[in-house]
């Protein structure tokens, strides 16, 4: 009797804890607009009361704060180098949503070892307590460290822009991450369309490839146009959602979200479930 009323206790003390969702954005091709998107994610989030952590995970090629027009306090690289704990190096924004720079300069061949990626593991466990979703910003291509993290994420947002090349390293990309055994779900974004049309017709092409051949389902969350707004935003570090709010770009971003919310809410949210998947990837 008093094994089952201990037992209910710990499985209500998990269902109680909060367990931020985790989100990774990616693409095969560089420059298709991730750290755009990913920024601009973070920023509605946080307007919808969602508590959001930005993570640039772009190893020494770090963007978002430029992006963004900030001047991050510490980097990843201190969190490297083991002068400050993960928790350390979050950022504050006056926005409300929080953010963790790559670094700049880092020497790119920093090997992550076991006794790191143990300190990674702690530091995201804390954080995940902290927030609702925690949205990793991935480089072009994976590195060893980027693909645990993708591989462990519940959502995978995939960008891709109408160009066939971009089309096929997406195709590539949620390849091989399947092959080693994704577990997140995909969601597909289409960015820099000329049309509504031109850009469903992209998304639905990758849906089905992705269907056939790697019998996958993914969610198609929608398009997003070309927009000169966007450069102009960048050139200002502002994000474009806060720079235009009313541009046509922003009012498609706000609809993504919306849906990606919608889709969220059907979900079951397992617990703990990132950070143990994170450790099977690491030590496998
Ligand atoms: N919808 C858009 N309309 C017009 N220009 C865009 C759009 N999206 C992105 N861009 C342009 O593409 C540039 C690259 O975007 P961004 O840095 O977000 O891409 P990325 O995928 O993060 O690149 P990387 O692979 O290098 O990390 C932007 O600075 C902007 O000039
Ligand atoms: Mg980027």
């Amino acid at each position: 009797m008093k094994d089952q009323a201990e037992k209910l206790r710990l499985k209500m003390t998990s269902l109680s804890k909060n367990n931020a969702k985790t989100i990774a954005v990616v693409s095969g091709k560089g420059g298709v607009g991730k750290s755009n998107i990913s920024i601009n994610i973070a920023l509605l989030l946080n307007k919808k009361k969602k508590r959001v952590l930005l993570f640039d995970f772009d190893i020494g090629m770090g963007n978002v704060n430029i992006i963004l027009g900030k001047q991050a306090r510490l980097t990843l690289s201190d969190f490297l180098y083991e002068e400050a704990t993960l928790t350390d190096v979050v950022n504050d924004t006056h926005e409300g949503f929080s953010y963790i720079a790559a670094g700049n300069g880092l020497n790119e061949t920093i090997q992550i070892d076991e006794r790191m990626l143990a300190r990674l593991l702690d530091g995201l466990r804390e954080l995940q307590q902290q927030y609702d979703y925690i949205i990793f910003d991935m480089g072009a291509g994976a590195s060893a460290a980027s693909l645990k993290v993708l591989l462990a994420v519940d959502d995978i947002l995939i960008i891709s822009t109408p160009e066939p090349t971009a089309i096929t390293d997406a195709y590539s990309m949620m390849k091989f991450i399947c092959l080693e055994g994704a577990a997140g779900n995909f969601f597909l974004i289409c960015n820099r369309a000329d049309t509504e049309r031109q850009g469903r017709e992209t998304l639905e092409r990758l849906k089905q490839t992705v269907l056939k051949f790697l019998h996958k389902e993914s969610v198609m969350l929608g398009v997003l146009p070309e927009d000169s707004h966007v450069r102009k935003a960048v050139i200002n570090q502002t994000a474009f959602t806060t720079a235009y709010p009313n541009s046509n770009i922003s009012v498609k971003m706000e609809t993504i979200v919306q849906s990606y919310l919608n889709e969220n809410n059907l979900g079951y949210k397992e617990t703990d479930s990132f950070i143990n998947r994170l450790r099977r990837f690491f030590f496998k």
